[in-house]
């Protein structure tokens, strides 16, 4: 077996969990059989759930019962209600990862076993986050950190647009969960009360005939409070527990995350480009600004006039030119 392939990659689980509920007892016989293990493994799994927060009741006649359920994105409260047909249907969870594009790279390049695309790896910590440009993100536990992952076969052109898509989606999500305006600043960054709540992180692999794969991902400040995050970024930096001011039901925020990203992605492939930028111009907090974007190499001002339809920002100059600017960071 190849060290990367898939198969390697064994998502943390707690199978159990499917087959309890708040609603009616089970007894450990019925789990015994269901499941095709032994009691003790039973009793060993009742354990893990109960060290992960959930409140599980036990009687010796009639068996285990959920009391109470924590903030947890264990597969089973992703997949569980989720309505979509491929975005989150195959879930790799782990407590604590060095970070969730890493090990999503990793198994996109596997030589084995090829995951079905919408395949998500999601964490609740990050040790050696991504951020843009080279940057750590900090990942502390209670925020969102997951990776998609995409075979996207027939939009190289417009592949910058993916980027763009998901910002949409997660200012969609945010709305309508919380009915909150979120901002979008370009490219990426997702913005509250002008302070950061999400950031996108999108890579790829190619080959000679295009692109193999792509993985878009996001880091969500959810439950996480804002001085957990590195003291030069707190001020900039705020989560959805923070502007609700109460707990964030993640797997919630995350099943409708993966069906609005399932929503986007597909006109995407349709090539209906301009309902997507229509969107994100809603959302963005630069159209129409003057504002100075630092490309890596230079410092370009001008008034933010446009997004085009391979997600470049278009800048009119004070020489009157339109300049199509694809990668960068707006200065202010
Ligand atoms: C940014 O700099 O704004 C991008 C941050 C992207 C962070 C997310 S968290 C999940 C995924 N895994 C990573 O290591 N990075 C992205």
């Amino acid at each position: 077996m190849d060290r990367f392939s898939a198969e390697n990659y064994q998502s943390f689980d707690i199978p159990i969990l499917n087959n309890l509920s708040e609603e009616f007892f089970i007894r450990k016989e019925e789990l015994c059989q269901k499941l095709a293990l032994p009691g003790i493994v039973i009793e060993g799994q009742i354990q893990q759930l109960r060290e992960s927060g959930y409140n599980v009741l036990s009687d010796k006649e009639k068996g285990y019962r959920i009391i109470s359920r924590p903030d947890s994105i264990l597969p089973f409260e992703i997949k569980n209600k989720l309505t979509t047909s491929y975005i989150g249907k195959a879930v790799f969870y782990y407590p604590e990862v060095s970070s969730t594009n890493i090990i999503a790279r990793e198994i996109a390049q596997g030589k084995g076993y090829k995951v079905p695309e919408g395949t998500i790896v999601i964490s609740d910590k990050q040790n050696s986050g991504k951020g843009r440009s080279g940057k750590k993100w900090a990942s502390p536990p209670g925020g969102i950190w997951l990776s998609i992952l995409l075979y996207p076969e027939t939009i190289s052109y417009h592949i910058s647009l993916i980027t763009l898509m998901a910002a949409v989606v997660v200012a969609n999500t945010i709305e309508k969960l919380f009915q909150i305006r979120a901002q979008i600043k370009w490219p990426n960054d997702i913005l509250i009360k002008e302070r950061k709540v999400c950031g996108i992180l999108t890579e790829m692999g190619t080959v000679a005939k295009g692109i193999e794969w792509v993985i878009v991902g996001i880091g969500i400040n959810a439950n996480n409070d804002s001085t957990e995050l590195p003291e030069d970024i707190q001020k900039s930096s705020i989560s959805l527990k923070e502007i609700t001011g109460k707990l964030t039901h993640r797997a919630e925020v995350v099943r409708l995350l993966c069906t609005e990203f399932e929503r986007f992605y597909e006109l995407l492939k349709r090539k209906e480009f301009s309902i997507i930028t229509e969107k994100w111009k809603s959302f963005s907090n630069v159209i129409g600004k003057k504002i100075q974007v630092n490309t890596g190499n230079r410092v370009i001002s001008g008034e933010a006039i446009d997004i085009n339809d391979r997600g470049g920002l278009i800048l009119k100059t004070e020489y009157g030119d339109n300049l199509e600017i694809i990668s960068g960071t707006v200065l202010k």
